[in-house]
């Protein structure tokens, strides 16, 4: 009966494809244990360092007056409202400048319903080739059409524009700021340009740059100052902000579809209230603090040869990807291969992400490993 998965999952194995859930004893600051074994941790989304973090959990917890339960016991639509959802909801309208925002469970949540649920019959979505599987799955749910332009590539984005943009009503052009494996950031202006020359609307998903990029830590678009010429955009609460959940921001009309439309959100439980209080309270008391350690932890970065905090390291097969974690690993590091289809073929890597309590000093001797495995890649 369990044959034919069986028969996959040893396919898996025998391409070095097969995951497996790791097993920590702890995490604390910026290491992590597993086997007895104190590993720098370099595969985390804890950009700020304040998930996992003790201190301020305790600190959150003795400034909240109020006792926020740890279930809603109901979706938002039905009776998982309290206040602090729109606090935090108009926190975020304020803070982007924008109409209204909706709450979303998790940036996987938000982009699956967003892009099903925008597009319908007769409209497209240009997406980027490398965009989140959240957003591809999003729009295999949609009743539009989508297509994919090559990656950061804005000729190839203008050539689909002029070609297909004409034969359908509503446009969308959907697009990461930062990439998740990539690190690198997309042409915000030229995506602005495109959207207005061939009347689209553009989404864009800060999920790797809400917290981390920006004066104010709001992203890319508030360092580029583009934050008014972006139709909607996505941040998530579960990487820099270190709780969980996500929001897409913009315009009223917009924002009232999706609660009406999108079923991610409609069909789901809402967050726990304490969860949503912690969200808004990081962003209101420990975000505004960080703009110091953001901005060396991207110089870090920068140093490292790439536009952020994360760095991919392309090694080619799966095999090589794996053997080099493992040699990582024993030296200290932990690291994770990121492997098909996640990314393309043939360029399975590391994916390293800094954060704000990894100096160069702690990486130097990882730096010296790695390096003969990229020169036998190219
Ligand atoms: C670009 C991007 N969007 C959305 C998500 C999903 O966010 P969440 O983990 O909150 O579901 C991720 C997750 O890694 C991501 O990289």
């Amino acid at each position: 009966m369990y044959e034919n998965f069986k028969n996959i999952i040893d396919t898996l194995n025998s391409n070095s494809h097969f995951r497996t859930i790791k097993d920590f004893e702890k995490k604390d600051k910026k290491y992590i244990y597993i086997d007895r074994k104190k590993l720098l941790n370099l595969s985390s989304n804890n950009y700020l360092g304040l998930a996992d973090n003790q201190s301020i959990t305790k600190k959150f917890l003795d400034s909240t007056r109020e006792t926020y339960s740890f279930g809603s016991a109901s979706a938002r639509l039905l009776t998982g409202t309290l206040p602090v959802y729109k606090e935090l909801e108009e926190l975020i309208s304020y803070l982007f400048n924008k109409e209204k925002t909706l709450i979303f469970n998790s940036g996987y949540h938000a982009n699956v319903g967003i892009n099903s649920s925008l597009a319908s019959k007769g409209d497209v979505i240009f997406s980027d080739k490398l965009n989140h599987a959240s957003i591809i799955d999003g729009m295999k749910l949609s009743q539009g059409k989508f297509f994919r332009y090559q990656h950061n590539d804005m000729e190839s984005l203008e050539r689909l524009l002029k070609r297909e943009r004409d034969n359908f009503k509503t446009a969308f052009i959907v697009s990461e700021s930062v990439f998740s494996m990539d690190g690198d950031i997309a042409d915000i202006e030229k995506l602005v340009e495109l959207k207005e020359k061939y009347n689209c609307m553009l989404i864009l998903d800060e999920a790797h740059a809400f917290g981390v990029f920006g004066a104010k830590g709001l992203g890319v678009c508030e360092k580029l100052n583009l934050m008014d010429k972006v139709d909607l955009i996505i941040g998530t609460f579960g990487k820099a902000i270190g709780s969980m959940g996500a929001f897409a921001t913009g315009n009223k009309i917009l924002i009232d579809y999706l609660i009406n439309k999108a079923r991610s959100f409609i069909f789901s439980t809402a967050l726990p209230p304490i969860n949503i209080a912690f969200s808004k309270w990081i962003i209101e008391n420990e975000l505004p603090k960080t703009y110091e350690k953001r901005r060396k932890m991207l110089e870090l970065g920068q140093k490292l040869g790439n536009q952020s905090h994360i760095i991919p390291v392309i090694i080619g097969t799966n095999k090589d990807t794996v053997d080099l974690c493992n040699i990582l690993f024993h030296n200290g590091y932990f690291t994770l291969p990121i492997r098909p289809p996640t990314v393309p073929e043939g360029t399975s890597r590391l994916r390293l992400s800094l954060t704000t309590e990894i100096e160069f000093e702690d990486i130097e001797k990882l730096v010296e490993i790695i390096n003969p495995y990229i020169n036998k890649s190219n």
